[in-house]
């Protein structure tokens, strides 16, 4: 295919578009449920995942960062106090508290935690103890739980790596972005290969087995030669994985983005070649790529999980194994009970305010229908395997319609239809997020009247 061909292709199906960490996608959750319905869902997973091994998993949200990245899409507070700090991690042992007391659990078996953000190691050691510590005493750890952490390099000490690692922490990830220094300015994220390597070093010197570094492709002024000078970096430093997202330009939601102009923004074209030229450096250095915007080391149990089937996304990107339900404690923080989604409040002061009247602080949720289960269990196959089928339980009549949506795809060579169910081609990788959105029913039933979600290419 020239490149006249690849750029009308591209432009074909840059369309705005969800990326399916779950399905039904937020915008499109419309049955909130109630706490009491909430805690059956949670309680009803939890029964499932003692009686099969894998435990519940909790994700903890730590909103503080001490700077504003401009490309930032997460739900962050910036601030350079602490004294907001032990109120708020308070305010989240109190949420877990909650759950144990009102799911009659004492200790909560789990085989993941995850601290997320913003920026958890903005915590000082102390701070950083006094939560996971808080969680831990709590809980009861199945044995080969994964303990992981987002970090941001510029704010993260040996101290608090020893701390983690002490209480069996062996998942990092950290927040590279890029290492062009011209790109670092415009997105106000300037931090040198020097405190990466550093942080990498340290982490794996401590027993971290596992090190993710984040990239972005598409942010201003990126080049393939800036990408190349970027990934020379990371293959010297050699993470076990990667996620090289693709920058997702929504500033209506995030006002924050529109401190670059847009016309220093790659797109169509221009964007997919950086990462096709990301994505050919890792090959040749041994990465595997996986599901969207993924690559990893064979060596990485996120590889070995790709090749058994057993990997999951989820609202953190992906993960080993579905590891159910997951709890999502503090700010904005999602959970998961399969058939139930929730958000906690988004606004700080709400957030606290509910938790005060000892309330999960609960803002919005769905319930998923039967059809919701069945479409979302293809979405997560096309996300995590690349292929799907639908006989048996997996059937609804929504499907029938697959091979008339599909049919354009498949006529591109970006999907392959049987009777049964479709495989997604190479070409097809890039294009991931349209083909699911083919099976998203509530998205076809009701367009978005504006913008909800980023463009796809
Ligand atoms: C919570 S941050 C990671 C930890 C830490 N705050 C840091 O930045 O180093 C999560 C990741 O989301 C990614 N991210 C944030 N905003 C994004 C956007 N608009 N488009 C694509 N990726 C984005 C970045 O790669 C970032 O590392
Ligand atoms: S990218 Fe990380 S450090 Fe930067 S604003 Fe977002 S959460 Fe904070």
């Amino acid at each position: 295919m020239n490149a006249a061909q690849q750029s009308a292709r591209l432009a074909k199906y840059d369309v705005a578009g969800p990326r399916y960490t779950s399905y039904p996608t937020v915008p499109y959750w419309e049955d909130t449920p109630t706490e009491a319905q909430w805690l059956a869902h949670v309680g009803a997973a939890l029964r499932q995942s003692s009686a099969e091994g894998p435990g519940a998993s909790i994700y903890v949200h730590v909103p503080f960062c001490r700077a504003l990245c401009t490309f930032c899409g997460c739900n962050t507070r910036v601030t350079r106090t602490h004294t907001i700090i032990m109120p708020y991690l308070q305010a989240v042992l109190t949420e877990y508290a909650l759950y144990r007391e009102r799911l009659g659990v004492e200790r909560l078996e789990l085989g993941e935690l995850h601290l997320g953000g913003g920026t958890p190691t903005f915590l000082d050691p102390a701070e950083l103890d006094a939560l996971v510590g808080g969680i831990l005493s709590a809980s009861r750890l199945r044995p080969g739980a994964s303990l992981s952490i987002e970090v941001d390099p510029r704010v993260t000490t040996p101290e608090q790596l020893a701390l983690l690692a002490q209480h069996g922490f062996h998942r990092i990830s950290l927040g590279v972005q890029d290492f062009d220094p011209k790109v670092q300015d415009i997105v106000n994220r300037v931090q040198s290969v020097e405190q990466v390597r550093t942080v990498t070093e340290r982490a794996r010197a401590v027993g971290f087995s596992s090190v993710n570094f984040d990239l972005i492709y598409g942010l201003p002024f990126q080049t393939p030669d800036s990408i190349n000078m970027t990934m020379d970096a990371v293959c010297e430093l050699r993470p076990d994985r990667i996620a090289l997202y693709g920058y997702a330009h929504v500033p209506w939601i995030k006002p924050g983005q529109r401190r670059f102009t847009e016309i220093d923004l790659p797109e169509g074209r221009p964007k997919r070649e950086l990462y096709e030229r990301g994505r050919e450096r890792l090959e040749a250095a041994g990465y595997r790529e996986i599901g969207l915007d993924h690559f990893a080391l064979p060596t990485d149990s996120l590889w070995q999980a790709a090749r058994a089937g057993t990997m999951h996304r989820n609202f953190m990107g992906y993960t080993d194994a579905f590891t159910r339900p997951l709890l999502g404690l503090g700010v904005s923080a999602i959970g998961d009970a399969v058939d139930a989604f929730v958000q906690n409040e988004k606004d700080l002061q709400q957030y606290h305010e509910r938790i005060a009247k000892r309330e999960l602080p609960i803002h919005r949720g769905h319930v998923l229908d039967a059809e919701d289960q069945v479409l979302r269990r293809h979405i997560l196959n096309l996300m995590t395997r690349m292929e799907t089928q639908w006989v048996g339980p997996d059937a609804t009549p929504f499907l029938d319609d697959i091979p008339a949506r599909l049919a354009e795809f498949a006529a591109d060579g970006l999907v392959e239809l049987d009777g049964q169910g479709c495989r997604v081609t190479e070409a097809g990788r890039g294009f991931l997020r349209n083909i699911c959105m083919a099976f998203d029913a509530r998205l076809a039933r009701r367009s978005p009247e504006r913008q909800l979600f980023s463009q796809t290419a």
